[in-house]
This record gives C-alpha cells, sequence and structure tokens, in this order.
C-alpha cells in the first residue's frame, strides 16, 4: 500500500536540471471543444528532455541518491521504450550517475539517436518481445552483477507513481483552479494513471479518472502497452481508473495530423491518442472540464508513417 497522503507532499526544490522538472503549461484544444466540454492538455515536452518521463526519472534518481542506492559508482540500469531512457540521459548526466538501458532493437531511429548523442550504453533487445522482452533483459543484467547496477525497474519502483502524485497531480488541480472533472490518460508503465490518479482522488474526489490504452496488441502508439496482451506493471492499481477506453493507432495517427494542422500542436502519437479519448468521452458529457497529458511532441516521429494520409 502507499504511504502518502496530500498534506506530505513537499514543492521540487531547485537542484539544477532536476529541479526544472515539471510545471508544464496546460494548453486548451479548441479544436476538440464540444459545446459546454472543455478539453485542456498538459504540455509535457517543455520538461528538459521533452517529455512526461522526466518526472519519474528525476523521482527515481533522487531516490536512488538519498537512500545511497547509486553510492560507491554504481550504474543506473533501466529497461525502456525510448522516453525514460532519454529522460534518465539527460538527468542522470547532470548528476553524475552513469546509466545502461535496455531497449527493443526496433525503437525509432531518433530515439536511438538522442541515446547516442549522450553516449549512453544500450543494450538492443529482440523487437518482437517489445518493452516487456527490454526489461526480461535487464533484469537478468541486473541479477548477474547486483553490485555493479543499481536496477531502476520503473514498472515497479513506487517513485513512479509518486512523481505524478506529487507533482502531476497538484499542478492540474491549481491550473484549472479546481474546475477539472475528469483526467484523461494513457497507460504505459502506468505510473501517470496511478499517481495522478490517486492525487486527485483524494484531493478532488468528484473527478473521473479514465485511463485509456491501444486497441490491441499490435499498435503504433509508442510509449502505451494494451495491458490485456502485456506483463502487467507491479505498480498498476486497478482500482484507480473509473473506466479504460481503447483508442486505435489509425484514429490517433488522424487526430495528430488535425492537431498539427489546425491547432498548431506537433504531438507524438500517444498525446493523440490521448486527444482521441479525451474527445470520445467529451462527446458523452453535457458539461466538463477534461484534463489529459500529451506526453511528447512528434519531433522524435517524423520519419513515421503517422504524417501522411494513407
Ligand atoms: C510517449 C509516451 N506516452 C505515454 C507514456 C505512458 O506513461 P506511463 O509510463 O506513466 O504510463 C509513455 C511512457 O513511456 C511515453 O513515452
Amino acid at each position: 500500500m502507499y504511504d502518502m497522503n496530500v498534506s506530505t507532499i513537499h514543492t521540487i526544490q531547485n537542484e539544477g536540471l532536476l529541479g526544472s522538472v515539471g510545471n508544464t503549461p496546460l494548453i486548451p484544444l479548441r479544436l476538440l471543444q464540444v459545446g459546454a466540454v472543455e478539453i485542456f492538455a498538459k504540455a509535457e515536452w517543455h520538461n528538459p528532455s521533452g517529455s512526461v518521463k522526466d518526472r519519474p526519472a528525476a523521482a527515481i534518481l533522487r531516490a536512488a541518491l538519498e537512500s545511497g542506492e547509486l553510492g560507491g559508482g554504481r550504474v543506473l540500469l533501466d529497461s525502456t521504450s525510448g522516453n525514460m531512457g532519454i529522460a534518465y540521459a539527460t538527468l542522470a548526466a547532470s548528476v553524475g550517475v552513469s546509466i545502461h538501458l535496455t531497449l527493443p532493437a526496433n525503437a525509432g531511429e531518433s530515439r536511438k539517436g538522442i541515446l547516442h548523442a549522450f553516449g549512453t550504453k544500450l543494450t538492443l533487445t529482440d523487437p518482437l518481445e517489445g518493452s516487456d522482452g527490454a526489461r526480461r533483459v535487464a533484469a537478468a543484467l541486473a541479477a548477474e552483477q547486483p553490485d555493479r547496477y543499481f536496477y531502476a525497474d520503473q514498472y515497479s519502483n513506487p517513485a513512479n507513481w509518486r512523481a505524478h502524485f506529487e507533482t502531476t497531480g497538484p499542478e492540474i488541480l491549481e491550473d484549472t483552479g479546481g474546475k477539472i472533472t475528469h483526467f484523461v490518460a494513457g497507460l504505459g508503465t502506468t505510473g501517470t494513471v496511478v499517481g495522478t490518479g490517486r492525487y486527485l482522488r483524494e484531493a478532488a474526489p468528484g473527478v473521473e479518472i479514465v485511463a485509456f490504452q491501444p486497441d490491441g496488441p499490435l499498435h503504433g502508439l509508442e510509449g502505451l502497452k494494451n495491458l490485456p496482451s502485456s506483463d502487467v506493471p507491479e505498480i498498476f492499481d486497478p482500482l484507480v481508473p473509473h473506466q479504460i477506453l481503447e483508442v486505435s493507432t489509425e484514429a490517433a495517427y488522424a487526430m495528430a495530423r488535425r492537431l498539427a494542422r489546425e491547432e498548431g500542436l506537433l504531438v507524438g502519437p500517444s498525446s493523440a491518442a490521448a486527444a482521441v479519448a479525451a474527445s470520445e468521452l467529451a462527446q458523452r458529457l453535457d458539461t466538463g472540464h477534461i484534463v489529459t497529458i500529451f506526453a511528447d511532441s512528434g519531433l522524435k516521429y517524423l520519419d513515421q508513417a503517422m504524417w501522411s494520409e494513407t
């Protein structure tokens, strides 16, 4: 069980790059407004490494530095589908910690290019086994050399969801002046939904927590998981979301083009999927103030098919 309540929240102190994570802008999505239902997106690419994953990466690093688990020159080891790796690479460099990541070999070239620029030690894993396979390889490396590595394991590390409990949730409540009625977010490690959802359930009990996932095992929504066909992350708590929607890759890609061309927002596929889920929810409401998360920008996905009509 978790041991935090709303009154224990503390603000992130100014600690260089680690202290510049969070406090991202909340943008109204004019395009998706339906009658009296408004939708807002938290623009997470404003974080130092360009995605929402700076929040858990900062929290995991800070917790491990404070507990001494990263002492004695230990290397931070984790698996990633890309963004968490870029967040670790950025923030770990800023505090002088070395990292080793496992990443599915079919991760986008721009992600691999960014990690290469940071000089990150990478082990590429079987593309057919996806993020679950990368996690199994990281666990095996950690078991082989326990003294060399601090195995961060974002799927089971409570600092992942706590980052959102301490930062994303309070920011959203403040940004909306308490007006939020629904929170919509995608499921990857599930840290965003679990942490933000737990915070909002405690601090604003009327808010409905709406999670979404890709509609099948094979999808193009990087960073997200179709839970029924995946290893379910240990930090996932099925009691947090009130409902779980499904989004197709095609609908998300079409939305990504609309957001770019009609709203001026160049976002990644999981953000576009969030807009689809929020928009579907909006059609069913008479009034509402929906907040969703735009996890990253479209800049890392320019080589993908989503920008062309099929
Ligand atoms: C682009 C993107 N969207 C969404 C998510 C899902 O967030 P979470 O891991 O908090 O469930 C991730 C996670 O890596 C991501 O990279």
